[in-house]
C-alpha cells in the first residue's frame, strides 16, 4: 500500500519504518528540513532502541523515503497518517494547528481518494475538524474528490516504540465508513497474525480512548505517589504495599511504581487536554485535577528531602543527578522531572553535575551550560553533597556502593525511583532515602 506519514517525530518515524517493514511503500514528510536531511544522510534524530536498524534496512530496500516536499507527500499515499505534534495551548487544551495545517495541505493538493488518519493524540471532535478543513480546501479549488477520515490513536511507549508498534496490545480504529475500515484493517492485518486485536469503533470513542488510557496510567502513578508519601509518615514500606496490591489480578503490577513524578511528552499534556475538554463541556474531572496536582507536588519531593537535610540555602552545595530523560531508554526531555528538580536546585544556590546515558544533548538544549555534564555516572559524584536519582536507567541499578561512598563528599543518596534495598545501601555506610521506603 502507498502510505504517507506526516510528521517524522517519535510516532511518525516509528510508524513509517514499521509500516515499511511489512512491505508498504512509505513516504515520511516533515517540515523540519534539518530532521529530513539527517534522515536522508542515514542518521536518526531521536534515540529509540532498534529504530536505526529498521529505518536503514527499509531505506535500503526502497520502501521508506523522507521528504520535505508537501506536494510529493500528498501525491504519494492513498493513506495519509497525520502524526504531527499536538502540544498544549495556553489553556491546556491540545493545540491543533499542526494537525489542521496537515489536513489543509491534503485538501489543497490531493487529486484522488485519500484515507486521512489521525494518529496524533487529538481531542474528541478533531476528526470532524479535519474533515471540514479538507472539504473547505477542496471547495476553494472547486473540485469534488472523495476522502475518508479515520482515527487511529497510537499507544506506543518511547523506549520500546518499535516493539510496541510491531506487537500492539490493541489497534483502535475509529472509522465510520466501510472503505476506511477496510483499508485500516488491511494495513494492520500483518501486525496481528496470531489473533485479531483490532477494535473498530466510532471516531469519537476512539479519540477519547487514547486520552482515557493515558489519564488512567497517570492516575495509577499519582495514586501510588500519595500512598508512598503516606507510607513515609506511617513508617510503612511502599514496596511491600506495591507488591501486596499488585498481586491482586484486578489491580495488577503495571504502573504502580512510586517516584519523583511523571513527565514526558504525553501524560502531562494529555491529562491537561482531557481536563480542558471536560471544562469545555461544563464538567470538572475531579480525579484528574488531583492526579495533576499530586504530580506537580511529587516533582518537588527530592528537593524537600534535601531542604530538610541541609536547610533552605543550598549555596555552596553541589549535587550529582543521575538521569535526565523523563524515563529510561529515551532521550526525550519533554516535561522531564529532572528539569524541575535541577531548576529548583539552581534557584536555591546549589550547583549540579548530571549524567544521563543518552539525553545529555537534549538536556543541553534545555539547561545550556548552567550545569556540568559528567562523562560517566561515577565522575558525577566527585565531591558532591548527595546523589539524586531521577531516571531508572539499568546502568544505575547495581552501582559499586563503596566507590559511590568514596566519591561523595556527603555519603547521601536520595533515590527518586526506588532502585535499591535501603538496608543494603546503608550497610555500605551511606545515608539512603527513597520514595515511601522504610
Ligand atoms: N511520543 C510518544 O510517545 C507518543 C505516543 C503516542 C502518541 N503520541 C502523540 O503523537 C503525536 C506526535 O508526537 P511525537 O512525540 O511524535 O511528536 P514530535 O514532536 O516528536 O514530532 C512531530 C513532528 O511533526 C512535524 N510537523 C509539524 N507540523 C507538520 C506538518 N504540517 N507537516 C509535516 N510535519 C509536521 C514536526 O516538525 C515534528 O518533527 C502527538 O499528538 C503525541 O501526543 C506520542
Amino acid at each position: 500500500m502507498k502510505i504517507t506519514v506526516i510528521g517524522t517525530g517519535y510516532v511518525g518515524l516509528v510508524t513509517g519504518a514499521c509500516l515499511a517493514e511489512y512491505g508498504n511503500d512509505v513516504v515520511c514528510l516533515d517540515l523540519d528540513s534539518k530532521k529530513i536531511d539527517l534522515l536522508k544522510a542515514g542518521g536518526i534524530p531521536i534515540y529509540e532502541p532498534g529504530l536505526d536498524t529498521i529505518v536503514a534496512s527499509n531505506v535500503a530496500a526502497g520502501r521508506l523515503r523522507f521528504t520535505t516536499d508537501v506536494a510529493e507527500s500528498v501525491q504519494h499515499g492513498t493513506v495519509q497518517f497525520i502524526a504531527v505534534g499536538t502540544p498544549p495551548d495556553e489553556d491546556g487544551s491540545a493545540d491543533l494547528k499542526y494537525v489542521l495545517a496537515a489536513a489543509r495541505n491534503i485538501g489543497r493538493l490531493m487529486t484522488d481518494y485519500k484515507v486521512v488518519v489521525d494518529k496524533s493524540t487529538v481531542p474528541v471532535g478533531t476528526a470532524e475538524k479535519v474533515k471540514e478543513a479538507i472539504a473547505e480546501e477542496l471547495a476553494a479549488r472547486g473540485v469534488k474528490l472523495e476522502f475518508s477520515v479515520a482515527s487511529n490513536p497510537e499507544f506506543l511507549k518511547e523506549g520500546a516504540a518499535v516493539e510496541d508498534f510491531m506487537r500492539p496490545d490493541r489497534i483502535v480504529i475509529g472509522a465510520e465508513d466501510e472503505r476506511a475500515i477496510h483499508v485500516m484493517k488491511a494495513i494492520y492485518h500483518p501486525f496481528q497474525r496470531n489473533h485479531d486485536r483490532t477494535l473498530v469503533m466510532d471516531i469519537r470513542s476512539a479519540e477519547l480512548t487514547k486520552y482515557a488510557a493515558n489519564a488512567m496510567l497517570a492516575t495509577r502513578i499519582s495514586f501510588m505517589n500519595e500512598i508512598a508519601n503516606l507510607a513515609e509518615k506511617l513508617g510503612a514500606d511502599v514496596e511491600h504495599v506495591r507488591r501486596g496490591i499488585g498481586s491482586d489480578p484486578r489491580i495488577g503490577y503495571h504502573f504502580l511504581y512510586p517516584g519523583c513524578g511523571y513527565g514526558g511528552s504525553c501524560f502531562p499534556k494529555d491529562v491537561q487536554a482531557l481536563q480542558q475538554t471536560a471544562v469545555e463541556n461544563g464538567m470538572q474531572l475531579k480525579v484528574l485535577n488531583a492526579v495533576e496536582s499530586v504530580n506537580e507536588g511529587q516533582k518537588q519531593v527530592l528537593l524537600h528531602k534535601l531542604i530538610s537535610r541541609f536547610g533552605d540555602d543550598l549555596s555552596g552545595k553541589r549535587f550529582a543527578v543521575w538521569g535526565l530523560a523523563f524515563k529510561p531508554r529515551t532521550d526525550d526531555m519533554r516535561e522531564a522531572p529532572s528539569l524541575v528538580l535541577i531548576e529548583a536546585l539552581l534557584a536555591h544556590g546549589a550547583s549540579v553535575v548530571a549524567f544521563d546515558p543518552v539525553a545529555m544533548t537534549e538536556a543541553r538544549r534545555h539547561l545550556g551550560e548552567r550545569i556540568t555534564y559528567a562523562t560517566d555516572p561515577i565522575n558525577a559524584l566527585e565531591g558532591a553533597d548527595a546523589l539524586l536519582i531521577v531516571t531508572e536507567w539499568k546502568q544505575f541499578q547495581v552501582p559499586d556502593f563503596e566507590v559511590v561512598k568514596a566519591k561523595l563528599k556527603t555519603p547521601l543518596i536520595l533515590d527518586g525511583r526506588n532502585l535499591y534495598e535501603p538496608a543494603f545501601v546503608r550497610q555500605h555506610g551511606l545515608e539512603y532515602d527513597a520514595i515511601g521506603r522504610r
